[in-house]
């Protein structure tokens, strides 16, 4: 027997084996008790004692070699198939440091800014906020406010009309003066609040009006409450949120659900009172409405005009937002060019 040819390719198959799996094969045709090794070990037998000798220790040697390189092949394997193992495994977690650019924030819109804004300078005055739903039956937008169907003072307001299928007539609310009705019925005595909100009406966009614009809408109701209380509620709002310099001016007006009603303006901040083409050569600009409740006001939700009084403003929140900016055509507004938004 070729003991060492036989050795050389046990060697062979040793190192071509590819895995563990492969190697463990490997080893028992080679080293097992059915290999070429427990063969020629058997066949030792027939040799006369000086020959079996030398020859068992040749195979002896042989086998020792062999088996030191099944375990270094399979040291060096399972070490590889670990390797592999891992690799398979790995996560990726450098994908958030190669992202080449920061991601790009927004901000909130400037209209959503100046109603915040709004918010924070009447609640720093002691007003609470309140808020009401946007589409209103008819007698929130106009009868409890004394505005009977088919009266003319409806004109003052182009109604855009909802077709829900209801037995009443339900609108987009035209101002935010429903949310005071909302207020007196579900509120207790005293209130002082402001109701910001979307408001809607049928008209033509321009440089000073928008179809859907936003108001801020103030109600107090508490003893002794007089139109004296509101100037001054006005002038000192006006100089808290448009700074040293700008006033307020109340002039007569009419709307159904305050009398005595005044509209009330602020110095023009485009020119701060000398007179240009924004205010007409005024030097005033008109922000909104206001006056006294109207005791009809007050019966339509059961409040007693005897004991309480109050008055009411409203004003819009789009007009105020060009008014602080120097903002000529309102429309910018809503056109959602990010080069005019990113501005503010
Ligand atoms: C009213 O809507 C009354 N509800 C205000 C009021 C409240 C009076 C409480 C008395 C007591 P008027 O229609 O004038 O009034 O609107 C008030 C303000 O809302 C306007 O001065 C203007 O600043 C703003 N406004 C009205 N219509 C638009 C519009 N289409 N686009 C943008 N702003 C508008």
């Amino acid at each position: 027997m070729d003991v060492g040819r036989l050795e050389g390719e046990a060697a062979a198959a040793v190192a071509a084996a590819a895995s563990s799996a492969a190697l463990a094969e490997v080893e028992s045709a080679v080293l097992g008790k059915r290999g070429p090794l427990a063969l020629a070990h058997r066949q030792l037998g027939s040799l006369d004692p000086e020959e079996r000798r030398s020859a068992g220790q040749v195979l002896n040697e042989a086998r020792r070699r062999l088996e030191a390189l099944v375990a270094d092949r399979r040291a060096e394997l399972a070490a590889a198939e670990r390797r592999a193992a891992l690799e398979a495994d790995r996560l990726d977690l450098t994908e958030t440091r190669v992202v080449a650019a920061p991601m790009a924030r927004g901000h909130l819109h400037l209209v959503t800014q100046t109603q915040y804004e709004l918010e924070d300078t009447f609640v720093g005055m002691g007003f609470t906020v309140a808020e009401g739903p946007e589409a209103e039956t008819d007698w929130y937008n106009f009868e409890a406010l004394n505005i009977p169907p088919a009266h003319p003072a409806r004109s003052m307001w182009d109604t855009l009309y909802l077709d829900l299928g209801e037995p009443e007539t339900v609108v987009l609310r035209t101002h935010t003066s429903p949310v005071q009705i909302h207020l007196m019925e579900d509120q207790p005595l005293p209130i002082h609040a402001v109701m910001p909100g979307r408001c809607f009406r049928r008209e033509t966009p321009d440089a000073r009006h928008l179809a859907v614009f936003h108001q801020v809408e103030g109600l107090v109701v508490d003893r002794g409450i007089t139109f004296g209380d509101l100037a001054g509620t006005i002038e000192t709002f006006t100089g808290a949120y448009f700074g040293p310099g700008i006033h307020s001016r109340l002039r007569p007006a009419y709307f159904p659900f305050t009398e005595p009603s005044a509209e009330f303006e602020i110095t023009c901040t485009i020119c701060r009172g000398e007179g240009c083409r924004t205010c007409s050569g005024t030097g005033w600009i008109e922000l909104g409405g206001c006056g006294m409740v109207d005791p009809a006001v007050f019966d339509a939700v059961g409040i007693d005009a005897g004991e309480w009084s109050g008055f009411a403003f409203g004003f819009g929140i789009d007009r105020c937002a060009q008014m602080r900016h120097g903002i000529s055509d309102m429309r910018a507004l809503i056109e959602n060019d990010l080069r005019f938004l990113r501005q503010f």
